[in-house]
């Protein structure tokens, strides 16, 4: 469907990147990966000694990030995926998603880049808050959940760390209640979105169901 604009919500490891990815293959249209823009607040604070507390530092760097279909630049440069995705850049970016200014500043980003894709064709945007706060006015709103044991099941295949799922699963409790008790923009689905229990679901199946509800919408 052209110009369709797909918000895809939920918690670490619920499966939002592998599904927002096929869905947006499936459709051929554009795929937004909000998370990534924080990640990269958070890589930036590390390399140049930010501390994750000071706000107004945080929301400075977050004026270097731009979003694009295809990623994340950081001062016009695109960084590399593995570099986003370290544990450690993980956790910063949950603590530094939670102050106000770095949020304000990546809120017209992840705006412009939702529109710029959407007059190309449409795009799917997956992250915490696009349904609710980035683009209230979605054509379609998912909101995918799992139990956190599934998805720290899924994320230590994913990482090839098997070993470690114990590990895992407390950080991914961690970044669910930083992620949901924050005061700005918590980790909530839409009054309107359609939550979806990936419990038990393969990835498959969670993507059928996706594109059969953006079908159904006119
Ligand atoms: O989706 P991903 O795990 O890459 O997101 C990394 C972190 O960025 C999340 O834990 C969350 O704190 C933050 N985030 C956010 N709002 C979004 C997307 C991500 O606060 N729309």
């Amino acid at each position: 469907k052209r110009g369709i604009i797909v918000a895809i919500d939920g918690p670490a490891g619920s499966g939002k990147s592998s599904v927002a990815r096929l869905v947006a293959e499936r459709l051929g249209i554009a795929k937004l990966n909000t998370g990534a823009a924080y990640r990269a607040v958070a890589l930036l604070a590390l390399r140049e000694g930010v501390d994750l507390g000071d706000g107004p530092a945080l929301g400075g760097l977050a004026g270097r990030v731009a979003l694009e279909p295809s990623g994340v630049l950081v001062d016009g440069r695109r960084v590399p995926e593995e570099e986003l995705r370290a544990p450690e850049v993980s956790a910063a970016a949950s603590r530094v998603s939670a102050h106000p200014e770095v949020r304000e500043v990546l809120l017209p980003v992840q705006r412009e880049a939702a529109e710029r894709a959407r007059r190309a064709g449409g795009a799917v945007v997956e992250g915490r808050d696009i349904g609710t706060v980035v683009l209230p006015g979605a054509d379609l709103k998912i909101f995918l959940s799992a139990s956190p044991e599934e998805r720290a099941r899924r994320r230590a295949l994913q990482t090839g760390r098997e070993q470690e799922v114990e590990r895992i699963r407390r950080a991914i409790l961690e970044r669910d209640r930083q992620d949901s008790e924050r005061a700005v923009s918590p980790l909530r689905p839409a009054p309107d979105a359609a939550v979806i229990d990936t419990t038990g679901m393969g990835l498959e199946e969670v993507v059928e169901k996706v594109v059969g509800l953006v079908r159904a919408t006119d």
